[in-house]
């Protein structure tokens, strides 16, 4: 099989911007954290597609807290990055801010590592490109990927034993 091209984390770099409307909000007026899960799952997904150009499916989302409020009428901006590569996994680092549209100020609300993986068209994974790595900052992301990969897949493990009703692995 020929072998891919690598690509850059900035070839996917994603920035996606939303104003929060009243319809996404609870009675407070913040919102809601299911808004935010799609949002943060889209603006990975992205990410992921530019890296692979690839069909794709969300995996897993690694460990999620809602730090701060975002409320109606604020921005709410997610960036993502491809960290990491694996075979036929991409894990995508996706960091989600607030911006006041009248002071400016910007402060992160949330952060979160999503696992796509590649299928081909019978839905079976598939390899992506390599990732290319240059600064020191993605370096780190890149080697830190690896144990965050270790503890996902033992706590999936883990999880589906003791969790699901009746757990089958899949069998090919
Ligand atoms: C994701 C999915 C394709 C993995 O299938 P699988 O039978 O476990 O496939 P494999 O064992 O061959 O693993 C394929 C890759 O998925 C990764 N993977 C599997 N389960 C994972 C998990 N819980 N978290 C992160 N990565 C996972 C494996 O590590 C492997 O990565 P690699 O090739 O880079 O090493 C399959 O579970 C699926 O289709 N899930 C439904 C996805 C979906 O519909 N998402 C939308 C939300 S419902």
């Amino acid at each position: 099989m020929a072998k891919l091209k690598g690509k850059t984390v900035a070839a996917s770099e994603v920035e996606m911007i939303e104003v929060v409307l009243p319809n996404d909000t609870n009675p407070l007026g913040n919102v809601l954290g299911g808004r935010v899960m799609h949002l943060i799952d889209m603006a990975g997904a992205v990410a992921a597609h530019r890296h692979s150009r690839r069909i794709l499916v969300t995996a897993s989302v690694d460990y999620l807290d809602f730090v701060h409020p975002i409320r109606v009428g604020q921005f709410i901006i997610l960036k993502s990055r491809v960290t990491r590569v694996f075979h036929t996994s991409i894990e995508v680092e996706v960091r989600v801010f607030r911006e006041d549209y009248m002071t400016g100020e910007r402060l992160q609300t949330s952060s979160a590592f999503v696992t796509y993986v590649a299928l081909d068209e019978t839905g079976r994974p598939r390899l992506v490109p390599a990732l290319i790595v240059r600064s020191r900052e993605e370096r780190q992301r890149y080697r830190e990927a690896l144990e965050r990969r270790r503890h996902r897949l033992a706590m999936a493990k883990r999880a589906h034993l003791r969790y699901f009703d009746k757990w089958q692995p899949k069998r090919r």
